[in-house]
């Protein structure tokens, strides 16, 4: 930890809550989620198991899990309103994630106000069904409606092609949707817990979390990781293409993290997830280039940035992982947040229950004595 009199830049190293929801050790590489170490969880939950999984802090039994299913398929469709939004939207050429995060604050129209719980439902649910609705409008494509028999993965995946997906498909989607369920405080996650501690509203919560997830340091990376590999385009242009981008001060997307100090144990499980994809797809040739532009820029970034531990992160197995189960690149962003929405509500139930408003102090650090000048002999 870095402080200098009780500053912390970025907070690093400051604890700011206690969670039974994730545990994340960067120099082990390590994450447990809800008790269940990453690896265990990611391969074999369906999403909404997870999901129940860190709302009660235990597995569902058969019923209850069938029972949410239930649930969340009744509720993905959405008010007038935020289907009126998503229509102005797409014309106005808004991107995916600001789609997202206007229509998430839109979610509650038209639902009487229920308890936590059931607003947590409410927002999970929908927030699939603005991501795929969303996607249908800005291809110029009819949209369709959420098939109450599917399970949540399946349904998005159906909702954006029009065609039931298949089971590999699902069973990779569930995989990425788990391993980004919940990962520590991080920045969007902090942002939830900031603004629940208010005593304001899940919508809200979840909305100032989209804001947060959108940048580039934090889920928007996915996608520029995926054109650097397209831009590589062949194992041998990768170091020099990706020195190039080192010599210009660039950074590599899909490598180094402010908690992992050795390589993500999510890239970990997506890499596996997608050799899987990409195997029953019968063509590695993409998987295969990636693996090596993974391997250069590790190397590269060992002797641009000597003793930094700048590995692989979460973002460069997700992008190849979503992009072999069909999803365009504009929309990698907004389908981490279908997942990481789990999680931000989630906290949002904990930080409920602790209570305590979220409000540390900054170090001033301006002037004190400025003399007041008139404004007519400025
Ligand atoms: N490529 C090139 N250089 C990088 C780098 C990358 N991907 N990640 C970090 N660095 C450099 C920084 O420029 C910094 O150099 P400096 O000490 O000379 O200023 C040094 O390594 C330490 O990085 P720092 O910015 O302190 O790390 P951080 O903990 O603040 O940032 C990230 C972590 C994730 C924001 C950062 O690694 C990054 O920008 N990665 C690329 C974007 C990305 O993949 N984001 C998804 C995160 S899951």
């Amino acid at each position: 930890m870095s402080t200098q009199n009780g500053f912390a830049p970025g907070l690093e190293g400051i604890v700011a809550a206690e969670t039974q929801l994730s545990h994340v050790d960067g120099l082990k590489g390590e994450l447990v989620i809800a008790g269940f170490p990453l690896a265990k969880l990611a391969a074999n939950a369906a999403f909404e198991e997870t999901v129940f999984l860190l709302w009660h802090g235990r597995l569902p039994t058969k019923t209850e899990l069938n029972d949410l299913k239930n649930e969340l398929a009744a509720l993905r469709p959405l008010p007038t309103a935020t289907l009126n939004l998503l229509r102005a939207a797409a014309p106005a050429q808004t991107t995916p994630m600001d789609a997202l995060r206007m229509a998430s604050a839109t979610l509650d129209l038209g639902s009487s106000k229920g308890d936590h719980l059931n607003t947590a439902k409410m927002i999970i649910a929908r927030i699939a069904t603005i991501v795929a609705s969303y996607h249908r409008l800005r291809q110029g494509e009819e949209l369709i409606a959420p098939d109450p028999n599917l399970s949540h993965a399946a349904n998005f995946l159906y909702m954006l092609t029009g065609s039931p997906p298949s089971d590999a498909r699902v069973r990779g989607l569930e995989t990425y949707l788990n391993t980004v369920v919940d990962h520590g405080l991080n920045a969007s996650t902090f942002a939830a817990r900031v603004i629940i501690a208010t005593q304001s509203d899940l919508v809200s919560a979840v909305t100032g979390a989209i804001g947060a997830l959108k940048g580039p340091l934090h889920g928007g990376a996915p996608g520029p990781a995926l054109d650097t590999v397209f831009e590589i385009g062949s194992a041998d242009r990768a170091e020099a293409v990706l020195q190039a981008k080192l010599d210009a001060g660039e950074r590599l997307m899909g490598f180094g993290h402010r908690v992992y100090k050795v390589r993500d144990p999510r890239a970990e499980v997506l890499s596996a997830a997608a050799e899987k994809m990409y195997r029953a797809d019968g063509d590695m040739a993409l998987y295969d280039l990636a693996k090596t532009v993974e391997e250069t820029a590790v190397r590269l970034l060992a002797i641009h940035k000597p003793g930094r531990n700048l590995q692989t992160n979460v973002e460069f197995y997700t992008a190849l992982l979503l992009h072999g189960l069909g999803l365009e690149t504009d929309i990698f962003t907004p389908t981490f947040a279908i997942g990481r929405t789990a999680g931000w509500l989630a906290h949002c139930f904990e930080q409920i229950k602790y209570g305590r408003l979220i409000r540390p102090q900054s170090r001033y650090i301006g002037k004190m004595d400025n003399e007041w000048t008139p404004l007519a002999e400025r």
